[in-house]
């Protein structure tokens, strides 16, 4: 069997990464967060001092490895998961993220992981591009201004103080870019199931898709 498939997308901050951390570690399934990779790309150009807007210079992409597995992300055998995290990678990964090039390299390694086991994935384009055949699509929105909170606490747990607007300004202007990009935008999967997360608590955002997932699985078996 080629086991089940979710793919989970959304803008930032919208609580993908976690929820599908914890509904993977319930269920018993992989998960792959397909941001990290994009972060982790960020993080090599700008540590490499190449120029970011030369889609040429990410060639970098045929030597090194970015791979992902036990929810770790590695660059070669270097675990990077902090450094991906600055605010110069968030700040500059919707720019690299958008050229065709780094794109490509990152959907063939996504594609290649989605084919064992079952599978939670979650980005911007997993439902779209990565996965189109997933057996469940989830499209995880809230409101900004609940994200920007999230964030700020998230933050605020690493010991940062962040300006709540500060933050609504940078997700809003992150979206932006996600969106109206040319190669695979941020959209939804028409067949994408919409969960709305503005009111909901982690565990409960859980709850919601854990029951999508078992009610995905029992249409298959009948
Ligand atoms: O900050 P947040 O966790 O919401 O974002 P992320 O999932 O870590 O993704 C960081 C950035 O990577 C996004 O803003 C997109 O520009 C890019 N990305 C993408 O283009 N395609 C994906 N499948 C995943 C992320």
């Amino acid at each position: 069997m080629a086991g089940f498939k979710v793919a989970i997308d959304g803008p930032a901050g919208s609580g993908k990464s976690t929820i599908s951390k914890m509904i993977a570690k319930e269920l018993g399934m992989t998960h792959v967060d397909t941001g990290a990779m994009y972060r982790a790309v960020t993080l090599l150009a700008i540590e490499r001092r190449i120029n970011l807007n030369d889609e040429s210079q990410y060639d970098f992409l045929e030597t090194i490895q970015i791979s992902y597995h036990d929810d770790q992300i590695y660059v070669d055998n270097r675990i990077v998961e902090d450094d991906i995290r600055s605010k110069e990678v968030t700040e500059n990964v919707s720019l690299v993220s958008s050229f065709p090039y780094v794109r490509k390299k990152m959907v063939d390694i996504q594609k290649n992981l989605s084919t064992s086991g079952d599978i939670i994935m979650d980005g911007r384009d997993i439902g779209t591009v990565v996965i189109p055949n997933a057996d469940l699509k989830i499209f995880l929105v809230a409101d900004v201004v609940e994200r920007a909170k999230r964030r700020q606490l998230e933050k605020h747990k690493k010991g940062f103080k962040v300006d709540l607007e500060k933050l609504v300004e940078e997700i809003t202007t992150r979206d932006h870019k996600d969106s109206s990009r040319a190669e695979s935008p941020l959209r939804k999967a028409d067949d994408a199931i919409i969960v709305d997360t503005t009111n909901l608590t982690v565990n409960q955002s859980v709850k919601k898709i854990i029951e999508l997932i078992q009610s995905a699985k029992g249409a298959i078996n009948e």
